[in-house]
């Protein structure tokens, strides 16, 4: 990376899009996703708890963290680990209490970090009081807060869905409830019952569900599967796709159930009620999207009026070093959301590690440091998922009976569930690696903690978590990466992924090896249109490259050992890489939807065909 101080000024270099009209804390954030069971324990019952979070601020303000997302910490039977909710205004015993929560909010305030919370409005626990109503009786008030049907005629209940749609976690999405005779629908687990959002009155509940946390401090919300909040109403089967998927279910186009035109009207009543609260507090989209063009509705496209944050998983999933699809998303992200700021993500609790899906087994180190490099340098907002600064590895289990992710056990052994992107968070070499006292832990430590830990990288100055760190301050510090352009250079290099951050002051130039060979490039600032004057390093992972005075002959050492592959486990993406930017969506490609997104392949459409599944 180096950096460039003009003789004189920079050349018009023009921003691709409008820029949105103010500058909010959330454009230049770093934001880190605490998974709390496993970020630190401070009562000894082996699961991490908020007044372990509280104790961890210091070193998370140490990072230059900027705001703090925790996965769902209310009450919960706990059967998806939180993502089944059963009280929207409390706090789970396991995790503390509400008297806690207001604590590690005061306590971050004094860090300078702030806190969002993620809110699932997709659906409850069939633990939830609503839940409860509803399923107690055909007339019950609440009966329409969920969705009930009666089961397909011609077949006699349990083996009559209303319709073939299946589960993201395996099989039939109906659960037959033999009290009241009807079948209820649930995206995920039968545990987790989807809310009926065409009953006014859920939107009501859960917009006074989040009014809660507003009024009490939070800064912001990451919105849990939101693209399945409505279902095609006439419940037509869904378009059969070729193939099974983990749970031997034939695979399915899940339009009818995914991403619904219908999700936007709430985006944007959620939007007008964040934004009568103080403090630009921010909505954070889980949106797996098959294209950017679907991805800019998330934002509400030029109108700016939906979610500001939907998630890009495009760039963060490619899952192989191909430095042309890096370039063509990081710029379709710059030139095709109007204006809008891309969160890009490579990391998070339902996906291998990018630590392993982009690692060669020897370089992994490195190829880490060029992950961040695309995380801090581009224009993103930035999301990291707790440990990735310090390369943590996934760790699945290895036997059926450790597993304890429900879609691992229904799964094993071709989907293993989640643990491995779970493990304790791995502070220092002690007995469980700092993070409880207990005798065991909810889920076993990585075998490598006793080497890789926060301490012993806090103490090696050239270590990945000091890559991140030197990163992220540079992000904050940095005039040229807190501007609104990027220009990507040398854009024919199939090797080399280089852009520019042009800056008034200094400019910026990035350039990442993504090869198993060293490379030279050379910049001409004539030809590329780069400012002229002094050139310096200010970061790079090669020492050979710490004194480059010029753009010209720049030796990038290799990142690899061999030509990247996309690793074994995790070559299942539901999409072809080759895609073209301009193709259409979502056909040809199967819609890659959350969780399971790495263990589905790519699937073409099949001739349509009815089927129904039982
Ligand atoms: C989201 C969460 C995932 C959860 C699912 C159902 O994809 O990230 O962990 O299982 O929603 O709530
Ligand atoms: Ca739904």
């Amino acid at each position: 990376m180096t950096q460039r101080t003009p003789s004189s000024s920079p050349p018009s270099i023009e921003s691709p899009q409008p820029s949105l009209p103010s500058n909010p804390w959330w454009r230049h954030a770093v934001i880190y996703e605490i998974y709390p069971r496993s970020f630190q324990d401070s009562n000894g019952d082996g699961i991490g708890d908020i007044n372990g979070i509280t104790s961890r601020l210091d070193y998370l303000q140490w990072l230059g963290v900027d705001a703090i997302w925790i996965s769902p910490i209310y009450p919960s039977p706990q059967v998806d680990f939180g993502y089944d909710i059963s009280d929207y205004q409390n706090i789970d015993p396991q995790y503390g209490t509400l008297e806690d929560f207001d604590h590690l909010l005061a306590e971050a305030k004094k860090h300078g970090i702030r806190v969002l919370m993620d809110m699932v409005m997709n659906h409850t626990s069939d633990q939830h009081p609503w839940f409860l109503e509803s399923s107690s009786s055909r007339d019950n008030p609440r009966r329409d807060w969920y969705i009930w049907r009666e089961g397909h005629p011609g077949a006699t209940p349990p083996y009559n869905p209303p319709n073939n749609w299946i589960s993201m976690f395996g099989h039939s999405a109906w659960q037959y409830d033999a009290r009241t005779g009807q079948y209820f629908y649930h995206r995920f687990y039968p545990q987790q019952p989807d809310l009926n959002w065409r009953n006014p009155q859920v939107e009501q509940a859960m917009f006074d569900c989040i009014r809660f946390w507003f009024d009490r401090g939070v800064a912001g919300l990451r919105l849990d599967a939101v693209p399945s909040l409505f279902e095609d109403p006439e419940l037509r089967d869904a378009d059969p796709l070729p193939g099974t998927n983990a749970y031997g279910d034939p695979r399915q186009d899940p339009s009818r159930y995914e991403n619904l035109p219908d999700d936007h009207g709430v985006m944007r009543r959620l939007r007008s009620l964040t934004d009568s609260y103080s403090g630009e507090r921010v909505l954070i989209g889980e949106t797996y999207l098959n294209s950017i063009r679907e991805l800019d509705q998330w934002y509400g496209g030029s109108h700016h009026n939906e979610l500001q944050l939907p998630m890009d998983i495009q760039v963060g999933f490619i899952n192989k070093l191909d430095v042309n699809l890096f370039r063509r998303r990081i710029l379709e992200a710059e030139t095709r959301i109007d204006g809008n700021q891309p969160l890009f993500v490579f990391d998070n609790h339902d996906h291998p590690r990018s630590w392993n899906r982009y690692g060669d087994g020897t370089h992994n180190d490195l190829i880490a440091r060029l992950i961040a490099a695309i995380l801090f340098t581009t224009r993103s907002t930035a999301l990291l998922y707790y440990g990735q600064e310090i390369g943590m590895t996934t760790t699945p289990p290895k036997r059926k009976e450790d597993v304890k992710d429900p879609i691992g056990i229904k799964g094993w052994p071709r989907e293993k569930g989640r643990d491995g992107e779970r493990t304790p968070m791995q502070w220092n070499s002690s007995a469980n690696s700092g993070f409880s006292n207990a005798s065991s832990t909810w889920l076993p430590l990585a075998a490598d903690y006793e080497e890789k830990n926060i301490l012993a990288q806090q103490n090696d100055p050239g270590s990945l978590l000091h890559w991140y760190r030197r990163l992220i301050d540079l992000r904050k510090t940095d005039p040229a990466l807190r501007g609104n352009e990027i220009t990507m250079l040398d854009v024919t290099n199939p090797f080399v992924l280089s852009w520019l951050r042009p800056g008034k002051e200094h400019s910026l130039l990035v350039a990442l090896n993504f090869t198993a060979q060293t490379q030279t490039i050379s910049f001409d600032p004539a030809k590329d249109r780069l400012p002229s004057g002094q050139v310096k390093t200010i970061l790079t992972s090669a020492s050979s490259l710490e004194h480059q005075s010029s753009l010209a002959g720049i030796t990038l050492l290799r990142h690899l050992d061999r030509e990247p592959t996309i690793r074994r486990r995790y070559e299942h993406f539901a999409r072809s890489p080759e895609r073209s930017s301009d193709e259409a969506d979502p056909s040809p490609f199967c819609l890659p939807a959350p969780s399971l997104l790495p263990f589905r392949r790519a699937c073409r459409r099949a001739a349509i065909r009815s089927l129904r599944c039982r």
